[in-house]
């Protein structure tokens, strides 16, 4: 499902009539991430993997749909070896240049066709370093390793559109050696023995962005529970976190059934969590349905992740500067489950982030104007401070603006209607609009939002 219409208007051929899709799909920040000219619909990745020589095979089939008629288009895969690419099953020409893998369909694409692109690779996965210098991708752990993939880390295990304007379905099979457990988003609809180890197969039926699909592979102690209104939950743990990490995942099922008083129906078909130690890494991350965390969470830090399937992983910021529509809303959950569990208020939390007396460390509290959260400076800033903090104070300058019901009913309705799908910083501007007409959101957008300092108390 593609959510951004931009493609490339270029002009070659070597043979097959029709424009090369773009190399990027224009994202302000990752320019090259995502390409033009196709959609894909569903992802069949068929993987292995053996941690004693971290070396992956897979073979991605991918199923897309053609926006204009195609002599080439290009995948995102950053490393790996590609050892053959065939188009609805006839050998396509492909070639390399970083992050692009260019591929030519012998008889290139019709506009409106559906084709299937299926793609053999292997090599030892890399980790890739972000501009703000986090790590991402492939990342080995002491028994296996863990995928994630936000913002662009996916290209790195898989061949694909790796732009969160394109959703799409998912079946991710692994198989890793006998003794280890491969987890994936969604449900585990397979598990076989097979000569090379054991082959998990999981299932995604909703659409996802590529950020946010994960494999966790190593050992863990799982356990398969349902919450009580029968949604499945899967949780694996590193087992060196499983003592620390019980009585927080316990809770689980407890903050889902206040997030869905809170945001409405729960978008997907199952849950849990992934909790996984993998070298230094610092960051949880909202992987569909299966939130992964680098230890033991908090409450509030699950409050956070879970509140991110719907705002994130439902509705998908069609570009990265729409990042503070993710982190704005998560935040303000978290404002909202302390406000309700009788903590501060989210005025207290707003109040102190106001007057910088929030964060012990006076940096953190003038970190929060260093930038306005609709509009980060630069890649290294997508995931700032101002993009968590200013954000939520918008939404609460948002609440105050609209009164609690109408706020209220905008938490659960912004996501229903759009759900499994993509939106902008002006879609979510002309939602607001349509809910209250006649109010002047000027100051909240051009202020709160879009202002480069603190704005003037009200
Ligand atoms: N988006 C994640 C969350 O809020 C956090 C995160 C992922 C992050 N990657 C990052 C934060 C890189 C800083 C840098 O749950
Ligand atoms: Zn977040």
């Amino acid at each position: 499902m593609l959510g951004l219409a931009l493609t490339a208007a270029c002009t070659t051929a070597d043979g097959a009539p029709g424009a090369v899709g773009g190399a990027g799909v224009g994202d302000p920040y990752f320019p090259q991430a995502g390409n033009g000219g196709y959609d894909v619909t569903h992802y069949a990745l068929d993987l292995a993997y053996t941690p004693e020589e971290r070396r992956l095979t897979g073979r991605a089939l991918l199923t897309a749909t053609a926006l204009e008629d195609l002599a080439a288009f290009n995948l995102d895969l950053h490393g790996m070896t590609v050892e053959s690419v065939e188009v609805d099953g006839a050998r396509a020409g492909w070639d390399r240049a970083g992050q692009e893998l260019t591929v030519r369909p012998p008889d290139g694409l019709t506009k409106g066709g559906t084709f299937r692109v299926a793609v053999a690779y292997a090599g030892e996965p890399r980790t890739i370093t972000d501009p703000d210098g986090s790590k991402e991708g492939w990342l080995p752990t002491g028994d296996g390793a863990l995928a994630l993939g936000q913002p662009v880390g996916s290209m790195a295990w898989y061949p694909g559109n790796h732009h969160p304007s394109d959703k799409a379905a998912y079946d991710i099979a692994v198989t890793v050696p006998k003794g280890l457990t491969a987890v994936s988003n969604g449900e585990l609809t397979a598990r076989r023995a097979t000569a090379a180890g054991t082959t998990f197969t999981w299932r995604t039926t909703e659409q996802m962005a590529s950020y946010l699909a994960t494999v966790a592979i190593g050992r863990f102690d799982v356990t398969r529970t349902s919450t009580r209104d029968g949604l499945p939950v899967y949780t694996a743990v590193d087992p060196a976190e499983t003592a620390a990490s019980r009585a927080v995942l316990s809770r689980l099922p407890e903050v889902l059934a206040w997030s869905q008083d809170r945001f409405g129906p729960y978008p997907f078909s199952s849950t849990g969590a992934i909790v996984d130690r993998a070298g230094a890494l610092g960051y949880a991350l909202e992987t569909q349905s299966r939130p992964t965390f680098p230890g033991a969470p908090t409450t509030r830090l699950l409050v956070h992740e879970l509140a991110h399937q719907w705002y994130g992983d439902s509705v998908t910021p069609k570009t990265w500067r729409d990042m503070w529509l993710n982190e704005g809303f998560a935040t303000y959950a978290e404002w909202l489950w302390e406000e309700d569990e009788g903590g501060l208020t989210a005025q207290q939390t707003f109040d102190a982030l106001y007057d910088g007396t929030y964060y012990p460390d006076p940096a953190d509290n003038r970190a929060v104007w260093s930038f306005p959260p609709g509009d980060p400076p630069d890649a290294a800033h997508i995931s700032g401070r101002p993009v968590y903090d200013r954000a939520a104070m918008v939404l609460h300058k948002l609440r105050q603006t609209l009164g609690d019901t109408a706020f209220d009913a905008l938490l659960r309705d912004w996501p229903a209607s759009h759900r499994e799908s993509t939106a902008s910083t002006e879609d979510f501007k002309a939602y607001v609009a349509s809910k209250a007409p006649g109010t002047d959101f000027t100051p909240l957008w051009e202020d709160w939002l879009m202002g480069p300092a603190r704005p003037a108390r009200p």
